[in-house]
């Protein structure tokens, strides 16, 4: 029976990888993206996938979406969670959020939890979060919108050990939560930075970097047979222990669950 994948961040690098592996399946993929050069692209490589515009650093967007794809999909097999932005300097969403903190941290735990219903009602439902998760990241406690002193760097890691803690946090008795971190897949990384790093990153991309269909096999294989603990982290396709602090990821959560309630009432 044909399942029904969602990936955000399906437009490109790993989520269109993806979207096209489970669309030749005869699976219903559902991709989202922020930007129409990216539908127009995904229509023009995935003409099977289904295209949705969400700008998900938006909370109202990501409730929105939520809401449609609970109507449309009331059975969701496996959420990819892949929408990601490096951005070297601070961006401030309109929501007043720092953009990195809010795609990458707040939108991922909405989704999941957003999206509870849909995917307990799946057989063997997963939550692939692709994060850099076991790379040593740490949360920014006094200044988690990093004010202060912004790093594209410094913010980046804060998603992925939020995403560590968020995994941790989420807990089901069906839905399986895989922690995945690719490490280094050829998708486009050096765009978002300013020469001379730019041809840095191409370069190191085009000699180190994993072509990005080499990383669907292991991904797909997490989809289609997920683990049987409740949480699991891999980098690469293989299985590490990972160290998260229970105390810390539940007062994580509600921090998030908190300054998204007061944004979003
Ligand atoms: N590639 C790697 O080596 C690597 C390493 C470690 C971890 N990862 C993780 O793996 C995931 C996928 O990485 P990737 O390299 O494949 O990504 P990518 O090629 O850069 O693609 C990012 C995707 O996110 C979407 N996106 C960005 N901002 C968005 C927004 N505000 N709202 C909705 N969608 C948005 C983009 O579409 P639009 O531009 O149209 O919005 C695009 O589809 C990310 O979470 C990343 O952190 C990747």
């Amino acid at each position: 029976m044909a399942r029904t994948i969602v990936i955000t961040g399906g437009t490109n690098g790993i989520g269109k990888a993806l979207a096209r592996h489970y669309t030749e399946l005869g699976d219903q993929v559902v991709a989202v993206g922020s930007s129409e050069e990216g539908g127009r692209r995904l229509r023009e490589e995935v003409p099977n996938a289904q295209f949705v515009r969400a700008d998900l650093s938006s909370l109202r967007q990501t409730r929105d979406l939520i809401e449609r794809l609970s109507t449309e999909h009331p059975v969701i097999d496996a959420l990819v969670l892949a929408a990601f932005r490096f951005n070297a300097v601070r961006v401030e969403t309109d929501e007043g959020f720092e953009h990195t903190f809010a795609l990458y941290v707040i939108n991922r735990w909405l989704m999941a939890e957003g999206l509870r219903d849909p995917l307990e009602k799946a057989p063997i439902p997963v939550i692939i979060n692709l994060c850099g998760a076991g790379q040593g990241g740490k949360i920014q406690w006094n200044d988690l919108q990093l004010k202060d002193k912004y790093r594209g760097l410094t913010a980046t890691m804060q998603g992925a050990a939020a995403s560590e803690l968020l995994g941790m946090a989420y807990s089901s008795e069906r839905t399986k939560y895989v922690l995945y971190n690719p490490v280094f897949v050829a998708t486009g990384l050096h765009e978002p930075f300013k020469q001379p790093l730019r041809g840095l990153v191409q370069v190191a991309s085009a000699v180190f970097a994993q072509p990005v269909a080499k990383a669907v096999p292991p991904l797909a294989a997490l989809i289609d047979h997920p683990p049987a603990k409740p949480l699991t982290t891999w980098k690469k396709g293989k299985p590490i222990d990972l160290a998260v602090d229970r105390n810390e990821a539940r007062r994580f959560e509600e921090t998030i669950r908190t300054v998204t309630q007061s944004a979003l009432p």
